[in-house]
């Protein structure tokens, strides 16, 4: 709650036209509502913000805990909110998405416009066999057709499981076979600071691992010659131009509990996991949580720089905005394409008003000065966002001063894959201290625990959980249902394991410290040790490898790694070389390891499993705590 005591340590309070215009004024009421009645209060906003084909039954059932469920019953469909009911008002002619290549191209698409692409693409999906539960694997880069393509999917009733176009080979082929899709959906290439990725060859390289995809829609971005598989892959702009391409499909009605997406994410071991989310919950959830969080209005130009591949693109670029009817901006390119003020020129001349980003995009730009966002008029931003990792309070600062002129609040939101949308954040009214995520949102109930479960005292370290169930929660581990109770539900029962610890201040503001677990976050971006361990591994010269975040000043961790070469391998900085490349190569460039070392040995338990913490105690040149479970 919200409290009423002056404050502790250095605070920000927000300017009083900020508060006087939010779209949540009184935190406590609501806070006081959910505490009273959670389903009831989540149960009065979906019927009053969103439109049903038929009433659900039940709002909360957590009669089969830690599988809830949302609006049992209830019919409805997350493109029937974004996108057709805004039809029947003026937001027909409203921009929904605003698009800007990373070559200056623009392209923008009124709901009208954008619900038509997404009538002809779902209808085109349609006629390649795609039915409502199938699962289409999307990789594309940040253009118009992603967004196209997952609502398409959305419309029909099929799953959409987007891979992050920075993600390559091996990443991309286990995910598809995970998902068993049929259809995948790629570009040509994608465009990154002049350079194209080559998308679709990365695609042909993984199918070639992975049998289960019968076609393949090609979208035509960077234009070079690509290979197409005959009788498997075809254009997107072909089969649009065709008949099959309907203007007007209605949208297939779903239970609120139906799959809407898949979204890997790295956890603690082995392969990374599909988190699964549904039609409703999540509808309700994320549109819910960015109407009181960025306190969106009808004149605002919404700016979520992530990836659409990532959640916050998914949650945040796609879904929220479009469910509230605002105007979405998506870029293509990197922020310092062809200067350091691209983001800064974006935001000028869109006029943008709310700019949602993450902390290492702001200590990237940052560390060329102000001089470069100085050239340009940001005045119509309004308020700030921050998302992925802990902001450092320098950055904080940085990106409140320089770039918000003092003016603009932060909102500095802490959430996951998992939770689909805002857990905890300040709200336009919350006085904020740099550095902390601050409070959670109405109806989301976290503690801070030690050892024994039991919560710590004010400005102790423990793990972050969530203590009650909300809308956008993870249904499950997609084909893993045991490993979704074991994971996140386990090591308190009935409680939810975030995997990141945190502190509690004396005011309950939530100071989140960082990962707990296996997960490093490179730039933001989660990655599971296993998954660079066995791209590396996967490699004929090395024998074992072990991988670890080391702290890194603009992209708050990168991968340090440790390999046992095979036997008769000469250890050679050419090595290292190739074997950085090859990471790169099996799952992205991001996981690209910053340094390896060559070892003979590697810190083991007795049972065989590594013990990271000792060899990164030992690299930042920590004591390495407890041993004794340290093989000899
Ligand atoms: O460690 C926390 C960190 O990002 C993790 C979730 O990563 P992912 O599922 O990729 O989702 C990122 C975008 C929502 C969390 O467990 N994290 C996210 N936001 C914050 C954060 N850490 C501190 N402060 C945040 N605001």
């Amino acid at each position: 709650m919200v409290s009423t005591k002056p404050l502790i340590g250095e605070v920000y309070y927000p300017p009083e036209t900020i508060v006087r215009q939010a779209n949540l004024p009184d935190y406590d009421a609501e806070h006081q509502a959910m505490l009273a009645d959670l389903a009831g209060e989540w149960g009065r906003i979906a019927r009053e913000e969103f439109e049903w084909f038929a009433p659900w039954k039940k709002t909360l059932d957590d009669s089969n805990a830690p599988f809830y469920q949302w609006f049992v019953g209830g019919a409805v469909n997350i493109v029937h909110n974004a996108l057709d009911r805004h039809l029947r008002t003026w937001r027909r002619n409203k921009v929904a998405l605003l698009w800007e290549g990373e070559n200056y191209d623009q392209r923008s698409f009124t709901y009208h416009q954008l619900a038509r692409e997404v009538c002809r693409f779902a209808s085109v999906l349609r006629a390649m066999g795609v039915n409502k539960g199938d699962r289409v694997t999307i990789y594309m880069g940040r253009i118009p057709e992603i967004v196209v393509a997952m609502l398409a999917c959305a419309k029909i009733g099929a799953v959409h499981s987007v891979v992050y176009g920075g993600f390559s080979v091996e990443a991309l082929h286990g995910r598809i076979e995970d998902s068993a899709s049929k259809v995948a959906i790629t570009s040509d290439g994608a465009w990154l600071r002049g350079n194209i990725v080559p998308l679709k060859e990365i695609m042909d390289e993984a199918l070639q691992r992975s049998p289960t995809v019968q076609t393949v829609i090609v979208v035509k971005r960077t234009g070079q010659d690509v290979h197409m598989e005959p009788g498997r892959d075809l254009w997107y702009h072909d089969l649009m131009k065709l008949p099959i391409a309907e203007t007007c499909i209605p949208t297939e009605e779903v239970d609120a509990e139906d799959p809407l997406f898949l979204l890997y994410t790295s956890g603690t071991t082995g392969r990374p996991k599909a988190i699964l989310h549904t039609h409703g919950g999540y509808m309700v959830g994320v549109a819910t949580t960015l109407k009181w969080v960025f306190d969106l209005k009808e004149d605002d130009t919404w700016w979520c720089a992530a990836d659409p591949g990532w959640v916050t693109g998914h949650s945040y670029i796609v879904y929220g905005p479009l469910l509230l009817g605002a105007t979405s901006v998506l870029y293509e390119g990197a922020p310092n394409h062809p200067f350091p003020d691209r983001w800064w020129d974006i935001v000028e001349r869109h006029g943008v008003t709310v700019l949602y980003t993450a902390p290492t995009a702001i200590r990237g730009l940052m560390r060329f000065g102000d001089a470069w966002p100085n050239r340009h008029d940001l005045s119509s931003l309004r308020l700030l966002g921050s998302v992925g990792e802990p902001i450092n309070p320098e950055a904080w600062k940085w990106y409140h001063r320089v770039i918000g002129k003092e003016r603009c609040p932060i909102m500095d939101t802490w959430w996951q894959t998992e939770t689909a949308h805002f857990m905890i954040t300040p709200l336009p009214g919350t006085p904020l201290k740099p550095g902390s995520a601050t409070l959670p949102l109405p109806g989301v109930q976290v503690d801070v625990l030690n050892e024994d479960g039991d919560p710590v005292g004010p400005n102790e370290e423990g793990y972050l959980v969530i203590t009650a169930p909300w809308p956008g929660m993870l249904r499950t581990i997609y084909g893993d249902p045991d490993r979704y109770v074991q994971q996140y539900w386990s090591r308190f029962p009935g409680v939810y394991m975030t995997g990141d610890s945190a502190k509690r201040d004396e005011d309950g503001y939530i100071w989140v410290i960082g990962r707990v677990d296996d997960v490093i976050k490179v730039s933001g971006y989660r990655l599971g040790t296993a998954e660079v361990e066995s791209a590396l591994v996967s490699h004929p010269s090395v024998a074992e490898a072990a991988v670890i975040g080391m702290p890194d000043e603009v992209r708050g961790s990168v991968i340090q790694a440790y390999c046992i070469l095979a036997q008769g391998v000469e250890p050679t900085q050419r090595l290292i070389e190739i074997l950085r490349d090859h990471v790169a190569h099996e799952v992205g460039p991001i996981a690209k390891p910053a340094t390896i070392e060559f070892v003979d040995k590697l810190p083991k338990t007795r049972s065989g499993k590594i013990m990271r913490r000792v060899l990164k105690a030992r690299a930042l040149g920590l004591d390495e705590g407890d041993l004794s479970t340290l093989e000899e």
